[in-house]
């Protein structure tokens, strides 16, 4: 899976973003890295040239606004920086009854999750496909396999982001693009505080730790998986809602979910 391009990883500040880009920088790949806080990507871009000596490019952006996403592949383009490995990483959640959630912070959650990596993966793709080589790892979670009652609109986001990358793995598979979607369940990082999930019931029962879940993701991504799911417990779960009626896993989901 070797190139000479750089991997573009977005949300690579915090979480488990930032656990792949450690990864990969100790796979010697170059590293492009986006999110909003800079100062962390100055951090980390620090730590990673220095321990790997790799190149690491930092991009600071709301990718949450196409025009930061337009500005930023134009950026790339004028420097000549080619992106060969796409990791569509951030995203957000929001707990709450959809009856209370705030409107504007799921519309947000929607262009990040959804539009961002859509726009991204067609902005990049086709300079893979022209050179044949190349890979998208995309950033699911176990809530894409069933409907979260508490977070409808979050798992609804996470089910387009599997359907999406095992529809494109299909449509590649005669290439050398690899296209993988990682489902992790619960995981340390700074998710579960944007999503307010401190009022949920979902943490309580033991979560993974982030280096663990980037790890099996781009374990995965390089063997060639397409659906790559964390954790004996995250498998079992993933694995059993495909035997059950819909509307008793929907009740079951909110039960674990409920609030604390
Ligand atoms: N943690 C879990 O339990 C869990 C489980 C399953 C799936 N996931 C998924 O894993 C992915 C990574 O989340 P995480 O758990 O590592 O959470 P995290 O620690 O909160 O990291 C999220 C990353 O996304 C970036 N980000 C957020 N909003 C952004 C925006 N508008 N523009 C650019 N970057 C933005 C953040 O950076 P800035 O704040 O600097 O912008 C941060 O680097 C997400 O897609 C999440 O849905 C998480």
């Amino acid at each position: 899976m070797k190139s000479t391009g750089y991997v573009l990883i977005t949300g690579a500040s915090g979480g488990i973003g930032m656990e792949l880009a450690k990864i990969a920088a100790g796979k010697g790949y170059s590293l492009i890295l986006a999110a909003r806080n800079e100062k962390k990507l100055l951090e980390l871009k620090a730590e990673l040239e220095s321990k790997h000596g790799i190149s690491v490019v930092i991009h600071q952006a709301d990718l949450s606004k196409p025009e930061e996403i337009t500005k930023m592949a134009e950026e790339l383009k004028i420097k000549k920086l080619k992106v060969s490995y796409l990791i569509n990483n951030a995203g957000f959640g929001l707990f709450g009854e959809f009856l209370e959630t705030d409107l504007d912070a799921e519309l947000n959650m929607i262009d990040l999750n959804i539009r961002s990596l859509t726009h991204l993966t067609k902005l990049f793709l086709p300079d893979m496909t022209e050179r044949n080589e190349g890979g998208i790892l995309n950033i699911a979670s176990t809530a894409a396999f069933q409907p979260g009652p508490l977070m409808a609109v979050y798992y609804a986001t996470k089910a387009y982001v599997l359907s999406f990358t095992e529809a494109l793995e299909n449509e590649l598979k005669d290439t050398n693009i690899r296209v993988s979607a990682l489902c992790p369940g619960p995981t340390d990082t700074g998710f579960s505080e944007r999503a307010d999930l401190g009022k949920s019931k979902l943490f309580n029962n033991g979560v993974m730790r982030a280096d663990q879940a980037a790890q099996a993701g781009f374990d995965g991504w390089m063997k060639g998986k397409t659906v790559i799911v964390p954790g004996l417990q995250n498998k079992i779960l993933a694995g059993s809602v495909r035997f059950m009626p819909r509307k008793m896993i929907t009740s079951i989901v909110r039960s674990v979910q409920g609030k604390n």
